[in-house]
């Protein structure tokens, strides 16, 4: 069974519970890492375990949720060979994929309805990242991160 990490802040929480469900459903083995209740809390604290396991290899895919899914994406894309994709719509969440090969894809708890994000998720599960000139560019974003002092 494929794992996934989720993890979300209180502003994603309630989309992430959804989506939860919904990955389970669609067969996956669903890694959540918090946030489990609604009180107020910081989203780097949640959203960084799951990028570093996406960061180490240790798991291929994970989900991040926040009020807006800003802050989880700029925090997701701290972390080398983290591609993570903020979306609010089906095209964009498919091509994240199939173009981008995003490995995290973010949403906003506090942008959109739970059957978009449902469709949103579905879409960059199943399509296939197309390679060629895209793996080209992606390479560029590698050497970037390598030339970059952390
Ligand atoms: C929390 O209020 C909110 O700032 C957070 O969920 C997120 O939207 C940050 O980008």
């Amino acid at each position: 069974m494929e794992k996934i990490a989720i993890a979300s802040d209180h502003a994603g929480r309630e989309l992430k519970e959804d989506l939860k469900e919904y990955l389970k459903g669609m067969g996956f083995e669903v890694v959540d890492m918090g946030v489990d209740n609604d009180e107020s809390v910081d989203y780097p604290d949640y959203g960084a375990p799951v990028a570093e396991k996406v960061s180490s290899g240790e798991l291929a895919k994970g989900v991040l949720l926040c009020g807006t899914g800003i802050g989880m994406s700029i925090l997701a894309n701290k972390y080398r060979r983290v591609r993570a994709a903020l979306v609010n719509d089906v095209y964009t969440a498919r091509m994240a994929k199939e173009h981008n090969d995003a490995n995290i894809l973010v949403i906003g708890g506090r942008i959109v309805g739970k059957g978009l994000a449902r469709e949103m998720l579905k879409s960059w599960l199943e399509a296939r990242f197309e390679g060629g000139r895209h793996q080209r560019r992606l390479d560029k974003i590698t050497e970037v991160e390598n030339r970059i002092d952390r």
